[in-house]
């Protein structure tokens, strides 16, 4: 596995990093973490030199960390540093910050975190973050022995809003979401290459777009990729996209099954920063472009959006409308519409709750009127 610097951890750390995000489950359902699988993945993972593991109190309604805690059993704590996030978002005032931290370390049954993050920070969020001293309380949980390395992941509106959060306080890292797709919204290129000449080491989130520069692949972009010498799944070559950049410390996926684990570190135990030439960067671009040409809505399935409040399954409808422009308008989707699609999109009542919680910031409420229109 490639490793990059981490200097104030005073080691190197893992090019690829388990994102404890979209473990495989049981019926379909994000709650119910097929735990032995996921535990033999994430084992499988550090074996194969991976070194940072990234949960969240809130992923897999909020069963992540205790699942990541009984992977690290056995000896694979000492082998990887565990990264986890304070959802301040579902906090009702600032004394719950303390307690929700020591919750953390239990439910991972560990002594320490090693690389603890303010949870997404956007929008109105940032203002509370320093209504509510966050960085102090950081800086006390660090003197505590509680973390021992403060950041913050980012899904904000722009570049500038980033350098701004970034220049506040002297955060050990930082984490933002980058794929060849997304360099120009959230902190985007201009961000990325602000903290790495800030010597602020990145990690990467969301590298494969949350899934969707893999499988769902048209016509018209895979022409693209047929136009190398060099064949690569589009895995591949997203993955590439992000090590090529010199300044990322860690890349995250948010590996569902071992075979993806077993390619991703096949992949980033290869590649190199700079390493891309630039025919292929161009092919990248031409294809980053004619996605964004096809894709309506620029949905990552993160499901920060649930619950619904009319119980939609909102990424699934997201992903069924983007679907009908990028598959030709395929009657087939009309069928898993039905199969899949209930409660359908027309059960909306535009209450508003999913919007202010959507990373990518989409039109939800227009997403599901639009599905309606076209599959029902
Ligand atoms: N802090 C935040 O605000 C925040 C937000 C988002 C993510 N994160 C963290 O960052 C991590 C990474 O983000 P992400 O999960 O969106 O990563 P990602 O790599 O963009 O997407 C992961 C998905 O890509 C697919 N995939 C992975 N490897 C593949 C391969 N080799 N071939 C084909 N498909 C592959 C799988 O989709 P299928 O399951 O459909 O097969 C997997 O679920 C998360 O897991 C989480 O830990 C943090």
């Amino acid at each position: 596995m490639n490793t990059r610097p981490f200097p104030a951890a005073g080691t190197d750390v893992s090019l690829l990093g388990f994102g404890a995000m979209r473990l495989p489950v049981i019926d379909g359902d994000a709650t119910k973490i097929d735990e032995a699988e996921a535990i033999r993945m994430i084992r499988r993972a550090i074996d194969l030199g991976v070194s940072y593991v990234d949960t969240a109190y809130v992923y897999h309604g909020q069963t992540s960390e205790a699942v990541v805690g009984k992977a690290l059993k056995d000896g694979y704590r000492e082998k990887t540093l565990v990264a986890t996030k304070m959802p301040f978002w579902i906090m009702k005032g600032p004394e719950e910050m303390a307690p929700t931290l020591d919750e953390q370390l239990k439910r991972l049954d560990v002594d320490f975190i090693d690389l603890y993050l303010l949870h997404d920070i956007e929008g109105g969020r940032w203002q509370t973050v320093r209504d509510w001293k966050m960085y102090e309380f950081l800086a006390n949980a660090k003197a505590e022995g509680k973390i021992r390395f403060a950041g913050f992941s980012f899904h904000g509106e722009s570049p500038a809003m980033f350098k701004e959060v970034l220049d506040a306080y002297p955060w050990d890292f930082c984490q933002i979401q980058l794929n060849y797709m997304d360099t120009h919204i959230q902190a985007g290129l201009e961000g990325y290459e602000y903290a790495a000449a800030k010597g602020v080491p990145i990690i990467i989130m969301e590298p494969l777009k949350g899934g969707k520069l893999t499988d769902t692949l048209p016509e018209s972009v895979q022409r693209f990729w047929d136009t190398l010498p060099q064949k690569r799944t589009p895995a591949e070559w997203a993955l590439r996209w992000v090590a090529n950049l010199p300044g990322v410390t860690t890349i995250l996926s948010g590996m569902s099954t071992m075979a993806q684990v077993e390619e991703n570190v096949r992949i980033l135990s290869d590649a190199d920063a700079g390493e891309l030439t630039a025919e292929e960067l161009d092919v990248i671009e031409k294809a980053a472009a004619e996605y964004r040409r096809l894709i309506a809505y620029s949905c990552t399935a993160c499901k920060y959006c649930l619950p619904c409040t009319a119980g939609i399954n909102i990424p699934l409808i997201m992903n069924l409308r983007n679907s009908w422009d990028l598959f030709d308008r395929n009657p087939k989707l009309k069928g898993e519409w039905k199969m899949f699609a209930n409660p359908p999109a027309s059960a909306c009542i535009e209450c508003g709750k999913c919007e202010p919680l959507c990373p990518q910031h989409l039109p939800i409420i227009q997403a599901l009127k639009e599905s309606a229109a076209i599959y029902e």
